[in-house]
């Protein structure tokens, strides 16, 4: 059976499948039963000076019939005194000595910091996080994103902790930042054995229609959350790759986080150079149960692929990123409709007509209406066959050969791309579009 066993910037866990710092790591008894669970590692809920938290906290997108498909909170960190937690983290670790618990961190000043790291590891834990994402309240006080936006402090208050701590630190960097690179070189710069992101994005969620204040709404007021969940991971995974594949980052080993939910997202981030992950919002929504799942999806995957450990795949799509000029100008795909699966909702029609090519045509046969592709218009979008609701019933079909290669960046080197605004090189010259008129009834 495939060992998934890590050993995370010296941070020793049976597994990569972590809770991320969030209200299920807000007591023992809840890191406890996850160890029982399976799950390979904690970051505890953040430990600084105990705050004073509002109600309500949550917010969420609920997208059709999909509930938290993003969510959102305003609540801060650890709202118990630091003993309670140092107490706890001291008896989990003596039932689980073989799995990881972080501490995650959040105070102000240095000496602040050294006392916090000094009693973390009195109490026993295995490794440092150190929050510089939470973007609302905390930032406000100069701590959290106002930190993580910050790539100098950043850097500055590493340092401080790297000077403090005798096991390994991670650096939770915040999304809210036009190039992530910035803040993940600071910490690398600062001296950091690790990375992790996501934190939460400043967001606001929606608007309460009958009193016009931000949700969640506290008394009638509002103010921007930290947005998470499936919505997420897309930007995350994006993140991620983006520190894995920077050769100032010099490897330093990255946890991801952001809307994992299932086996597939772990190998996503696995697959991106990411060599733990760690989860909260799937776990507020569905329980410590989902690291079952995960567990046996990843062992699946690997024995499958003939991996015996995670190591054997982390990173292996980092090669098939690309940069867009890098792509071959010559693949050629068009879409196909399966006429027995169809259904006759004619989305694929709509779509394809209002909002890509005119590229779909309806067909009267018999009762129902079912579509079809006019080729020479398809520009292989792929758009029909993400609107289509039945599984494979468009595909899309290479129509090239495969014999000729070539790129944005090969023709700009040949000097054969277009540099006029009515230039003959234009990719669309000669398509076919429906005169403007034809739009009109009649
Ligand atoms: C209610 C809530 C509280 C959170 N509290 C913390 C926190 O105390 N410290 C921290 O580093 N991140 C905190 N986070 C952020 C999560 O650790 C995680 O980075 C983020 O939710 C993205 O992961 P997800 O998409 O799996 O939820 C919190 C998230 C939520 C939803
Ligand atoms: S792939 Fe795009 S252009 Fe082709 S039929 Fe589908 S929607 Fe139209
Ligand atoms: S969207 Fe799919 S099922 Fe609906 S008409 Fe098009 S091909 Fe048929």
């Amino acid at each position: 059976m495939p060992d998934l066993s890590i050993n995370f910037a010296g941070i020793k866990a049976p597994n990569p499948l972590w809770l991320a710092s969030a209200p299920p790591t807000n007591c023992g008894y809840q890191v406890m039963k996850a160890f029982d669970a399976g799950w390979g590692g904690a970051v505890w809920k953040t430990l600084g000076v105990p705050i004073v938290n509002v109600s309500s906290r949550y917010g969420s997108i609920n997208y059709r019939d999909t509930r938290m498909a993003g969510f959102n909170n305003i609540e801060l960190i650890t709202d118990r005194p630091l003993k309670d937690n140092l107490d706890e983290i001291s008896e989990v670790k003596k039932h689980f000595p073989d799995h990881a618990v972080i501490a995650s961190l959040m105070v102000e000043t240095k000496e602040e910091w050294e006392q916090i790291i000094k009693d973390c590891e009195n109490a026993g834990v295995d490794g440092f996080e150190l929050n510089f994402g939470c973007p609302h309240g905390m930032c406000e006080r100069g701590m959290g994103s106002a930190v993580g936006q910050e790539p100098k402090v950043l850097k500055t208050i590493v340092g401080w902790v790297m000077e403090a701590a005798t096991k390994p630190v991670i650096t939770k960097l915040s999304p809210n930042i036009s190039d992530i690179r910035e803040p993940g070189r600071a910490g690398v710069r600062g001296g950091t054995d690790a990375i992790s992101l996501v934190n939460t994005f400043k967001s606001i969620v929606g608007i309460d229609l009958e009193n016009y204040a931000p949700l969640p709404s506290v008394d009638g007021k509002g103010t921007n959350g930290g947005y998470c969940g499936p919505a997420v991971k897309p930007i995350a995974l994006h993140m991620v790759r983006e520190l894995a594949d920077d050769p100032e980052m010099n490897k330093v080993p990255i946890s991801g986080i952001g809307g994992i939910e299932t086996w597939r997202d772990v190998v996503e981030y696995l697959l991106l150079g990411a060599s733990s992950v760690q989860v909260c919002t799937a776990v507020m929504h569905y329980g410590f149960g989902i690291v079952r799942e995960m567990e046996t999806g990843l062992i699946q995957f690997m024995a499958d692929k003939g991996y015996n450990t995670i190591y054997d795949f982390i990173g292996k799509a980092l090669p098939n990123v690309v940069e867009w000029k890098d792509l071959n100008l010559n693949y050629q795909i068009i879409a196909e409709i399966d006429q027995d699966k169809c259904i006759g909702c004619e989305l694929c029609f709509i779509a394809c007509e209002d909002g890509a090519h005119q590229a779909i045509q309806l067909n009267k046969n018999g009762e129902i209406r079912i579509p079809e592709i006019i080729e020479e218009n398809c520009v292989g979008c792929n758009l029909c066959a993400l609107v289509c609701p039945v599984e494979e019933c468009i595909t899309m079909v290479k129509k090239d050969n495969g014999s000729e290669h070539l790129t944005w960046g090969e023709l700009s080197e040949q000097g054969n791309i277009p540099t006029t605004f009515d230039d003959e090189l234009a990719g669309g010259r000669g398509h076919w579009v429906p005169k403007p008129t034809a739009a009109l009834k009649n």
